[in-house]
């Protein structure tokens, strides 16, 4: 335990105050829990004690167990704060601000009174990193409020506002926060002499016949694969069946069944991944970053205007810039319309709608932004267009303005040339659609100055995204990594195996949809004149001669009603088209490649080992700071299945040695691309694992 106390108790006006001083988030680290526990039945022992309230010192009152001691072996705690809350004879007063999630929740549920700030959020998150609530809220939650509610909350994990919190009956006032502490101790000198509101003394929650069925069969798509979401349902619906004691027996037992699964396994190291990836550590730590207040991006086309709505739905004032005023009127009109689309999901509110869209504001002049702070361009993807615009931002930007290019594939650096400030370059990959998607590349160029690019990592989270560090290289890291998953996907098509058996392969995986049926959403045409103009620029280019032959018979996806599949008007199921399996046999015949059979597990394989090793030569490269930050890009870039952690923490399922072998042997059978990285075969030597490997310039 630490020298300074993670649990102060003190009185105040006859009130024990139990206050949790555990920074960064008061998790339930060492000491914590037993803490608490010490503090109440201190508070109980003491007559000059009549009541007590629990805080959280700092930004927050607690965020959950500590999520670093799950899977390790955890001394037995003699009493959990849960009990001794929930068993104290005197009052006491949860006062939460900030976050009271998982653990945190828990505890307070244990307490007879909750009140919030109207900041606070509460949640049980649990099932987000694979596991399900273990103190106590799967009995709690649902005698307090209801079985359907609580089965809804703890299923998502979702964050509830104290509003929503108080309507629900969480949370039993609202008070202003000037003063969390005094108002805490006055809600509690409130409740003296009331009678305890003990929630593990209510009986069972009610629950309407076929709630916890129904709840299976909604999530069954999102969540094949998963045990967490369903131990879950179990664990609410032990709360409806059960007397409290029997209720937390089995809570443990489906907890038990869940903590050290390789679901939560890799749930928990995407958490931690997600949260390395902000760090940049040659960055200097007293680095000054330039203040980003305001912003411009130029190009009203889709790209543009996902960027400006990430802006816009995070605060900041936007200007969205297009010389072509039809352009301009289509954009915006694309961003009203996505909007409106929103509003009718239910995903945001007509109020938050009505404050997020003035914050765009449309201007026709380059010369309208120059006092931006930043700039993204977002033009069309060809190095003179993009070199003209950064001469014209390079005239009129002031001189401090951070300039942004939005590429997925042109070198940052010959950008940076059409300017006379290189320094003030780099690069912000966004995924489409950017306002949706999580994911933004922050490529650094030779010149990028390191506030730069520190202020191009720290805007991306502003904007709500998951910035990465790319080194600037063809494809920078995301679609680097993922191209020779694509180029294998479509030779194992020349080589027998059909597009919807990978297409199965993979859904069976648990990405959401196959590759082949990504493709026909997004339309073949794209990749058709990017192979084209690759192949006119390097003879040696490997074209791909089957989707080449689908879009040049007008086969250009969902948009033509024909791609790798067909479509019927209206409808966006994919059907197996016999004409397909034709073109596919006479293109691997004129080419003379003879049809095999594919198991699907060299179907997963060819796949994802291809990216796997390509990764790790970036990594080599310096191109990318951690194989885990490469992880989180797939994650949130690629729709890879998150509770398999990430495409080296899956590759370390499989072990870096057995990839390295069948990859050498690839690499003999179907020549250069299949050469296995340097890096890879270190760890497979040393028996090291790919997902803790780092590029050299951090080691
Ligand atoms: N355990 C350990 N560390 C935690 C943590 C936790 N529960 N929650 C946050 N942290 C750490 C983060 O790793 C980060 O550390 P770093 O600075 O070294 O990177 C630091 O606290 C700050 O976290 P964020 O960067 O995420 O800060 P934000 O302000 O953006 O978000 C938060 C705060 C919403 C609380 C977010 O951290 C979060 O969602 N935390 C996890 C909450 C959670 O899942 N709780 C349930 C835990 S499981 C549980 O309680 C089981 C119980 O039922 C028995």
């Amino acid at each position: 335990m630490s020298e300074v106390p993670v649990v102060r108790f003190e009185i105040v006006d006859g009130i024990g105050v139990i206050t949790v001083d555990y920074p960064p988030v008061n998790a339930l680290g060492p000491g914590v829990s037993e803490g608490i526990a010490a503090a109440v039945d201190q508070g109980n022992a003491d007559p000059a004690v009549q009541a007590m309230v629990l805080l959280g010192a700092g930004r927050t009152f607690i965020a959950g167990a500590d999520i670093r001691r799950f899977g390790k072996p955890r001394p037995p705690s003699p009493r959990r704060s849960y009990d001794a809350l929930d068993e104290s004879a005197k009052p006491v007063v949860a006062a939460i601000h900030g976050y009271a999630l998982g653990g945190g929740l828990e505890n307070a549920l244990s307490c007879h009174w909750r009140i919030a700030v109207p900041s606070a959020k509460v949640g049980l998150p649990e099932v987000l990193i694979g596991i399900l609530p273990g103190g106590g809220g799967t009995q709690r939650l649902p005698r307090l409020i209801g079985a359907k509610p609580a089965l809804e909350m703890i299923v998502t994990g979702r964050h509830v506002p104290a509003e929503e919190a108080k309507a629900l009956g969480i949370v039993d006032a609202i008070i202003p926060g000037q003063d969390l502490r005094a108002e805490a101790i006055a809600f509690a000198r409130s409740v003296i002499g009331k009678p305890l509101r003990r929630i593990s003394a209510m009986p069972p929650a009610a629950a309407e016949p076929g709630l916890f069925d129904e709840m299976r069969m909604s999530i069954a798509r999102k969540a094949r694969n998963q045990k967490a979401p369903y131990n879950c349902i179990a664990a609410v619906e032990a709360a409806t069946r059960l007397p409290f004691a029997e209720g937390m027996a089995e809570e443990k037992r489906l907890f038990q069944e869940l903590e050290n699964a390789p679901e939560a396994q890799a749930l928990r190291y995407a958490f931690f991944a997600e949260r390395e990836i902000a760090r940049i550590p040659f960055l200097p730590k007293d680095l000054a970053l330039p203040e980003i207040k305001t912003a411009a991006v130029v190009g009203a086309g889709t790209m543009g205007g996902g960027i400006a709505m990430s802006f816009a739905d995070n605060g900041f004032p936007v200007k969205l810039v297009d010389a072509n005023p039809e352009g301009l009127a289509r954009g915006m009109q694309r961003i009203r319309d996505n909007y409106a689309v929103s509003v009718k999901r239910g995903s945001i509110t007509q109020t938050q709608m009505d404050e997020r869209l003035p914050r765009i504001q449309p201007v026709e002049r380059i010369e309208d932004i120059a006092e931006c702070d930043v700039v993204i361009e977002a033009v069309f993807e060809q190095l003179p267009v993009k070199q003209e615009i950064f001469a014209k931002l390079d005239a009129v930007m002031k001189p401090e303005a951070i300039l942004l290019t939005n590429t997925s594939a042109i070198d940052i650096d010959k950008i940076a040339d059409a300017t006379k400030r290189p320094q003030m370059v780099a690069g912000a990959h966004f995924f489409a659609p950017a306002n949706v998607m999580k994911l933004l590349e922050v490529v650094e160029g030779p010149r990028t100055a390191p506030e730069v690019l520190g202020a191009a990592m720290k805007l991306g989270r502003a904007i709500g995204k998951i910035s990465g560090y790319a080194g600037n290289c063809d494809g920078f890291v995301a679609n680097r990594s993922r191209i020779y998953f694509t180029l294998e996907q479509n030779i194992m098509v020349e080589e027998g195996a059909l597009p919807e058996q990978i297409d199965k392969v993979m859904v069976d995986f648990g990405y959401p949809m196959g590759p082949f049926a990504v493709n026909d959403m997004s339309g073949l045409d794209v990749s058709y004149f990017t192979r084209k103009r690759r192949l006119a620029e390097d003879p040696n280019y490997r074209t791909l001669p089957i989707p080449d032959r689908l879009v040049e018979s007008g086969r250009k996806g969902q948009k033509t009603g024909a791609g790798w599949y067909r479509y019927e008007k209206g409808d966006r199921t994919p059907h197996v088209d016999p004409v397909v399996h034709r073109l596919i046999k006479e293109v691997a015949a004129e080419q003379g490649i003879e049809q095999r059979p594919f198991s699907d597990e060299e179907i997963l394989h060819r796949l994802l080992f291809a990216s796997a090793n390509e990764a790790c030569k970036i990594l080599e490269e310096d191109k990318a700071l951690r194989a885990s930050d490469i992880d989180v890009m797939w994650l949130n870039g690629f729709g890879f299945p998150r509770y398999r952690g990430g495409l080296m923490f899956w590759a370390d399922t499989i072990g870096a040695q057995e990839i390295y072998n069948q990859i050498a042997a690839w690499h003999q059978r179907y020549g250069d691309r299949w050469r296995p990285s340097a890096l890879l075969r270190r760890v497979a030597e040393s028996g090291g694992k790919l997902r803790e490997a780092k590029a050299p310039r951090l080691q």
